[in-house]
């Protein structure tokens, strides 16, 4: 379908067949209308917390022909997945702010299996909580759309890869391990570079300049190496 999008088209690829599905923040509802499409789910949700994007995506299910084989719910995060008592195999979050996206997983409950999600912004802190909270890494996809380079990551209560270290926070256990992924070497370049920029504007007395040195020699002592392999 030409209106899914290199970033939602990964996300969907994560979806196997026979699960219980919601996309958490829906909006437009494209990613439900492409799974519904699509026929892999057993039961998708599609679920927002304001009115006006979820009318949008009850319009847009019904321009697709999909209106039946999608649940919408008003409604913010995942709490409602507790009173309704309703299990889910996948759930989505993505195109929201890593805050945002650490809010909704307050409400985290053995109702979910497991959890895909796309952050606009670092996915350092999903990691960390994934650590904190002992899951597992599942799958990890870099993706670039419009642009923006995305990780997105498939976090998974059961069995996976450990997060064990800061280097596994910082760059994903499996992504880090695939040396010859450019899109990897490219996101990590610019972001070093990015925070080259950053440091000639800080003084150095301030505690955030010794804090961006470190992330940016971290960065760069991964880069060194993996330019080295891919040359
Ligand atoms: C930018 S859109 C992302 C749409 C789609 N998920 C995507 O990735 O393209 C963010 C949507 O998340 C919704 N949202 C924000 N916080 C939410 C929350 N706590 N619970 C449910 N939806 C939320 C917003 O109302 C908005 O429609």
């Amino acid at each position: 379908m030409s209106f899914l999008t290199p970033r939602l088209f990964s996300l969907a690829s994560l979806i196997t067949e026979g699960e219980v599905v919601a996309d958490i923040g829906t909006d437009h509802a494209y990613l439900p209308i492409y799974l519904a499409k699509d026929g892999k789910a057993k039961k998708i949700y599609a679920t927002d917390v304001a009115l006006k994007p979820l009318t949008v995506a009850k319009n847009n299910l019904a321009s697709f022909g999909v209106a039946d084989k999608v649940e919408t719910i008003l409604a913010d995060g995942i709490e409602w997945t507790i009173p309704n008592n309703i299990k889910l195999d996948s759930c989505i979050i993505a195109g929201m702010g890593s805050t945002s996206i650490l809010d909704i997983l307050k409400k985290d409950n053995e109702n979910i299996y497991s959890y895909i999600i796309a952050s606009n912004t670092y996915l350092e802190p999903i990691r960390k909580w994934t650590k904190e909270k002992k899951y597992f890494v599942e799958k990890e996809i870099i993706v670039e759309d419009n642009k923006i380079i995305y990780e997105i990551i498939k976090i998974n209560k059961f069995a996976g890869t450990k997060i064990k270290s800061k280097k596994d926070i910082l760059f994903g256990p499996l992504l880090v391990r695939d040396e010859k992924n450019k899109l990897f070497l490219q996101k990590w370049l610019e972001e070093e570079e990015k925070l080259f920029k950053l440091l000639q504007q800080i003084p150095k007395k301030d505690k955030k300049y010794k804090e961006t040195l470190k992330r940016k020699n971290e960065i760069s002592k991964l880069l060194k190496r993996r330019t080295l392999i891919n040359e």
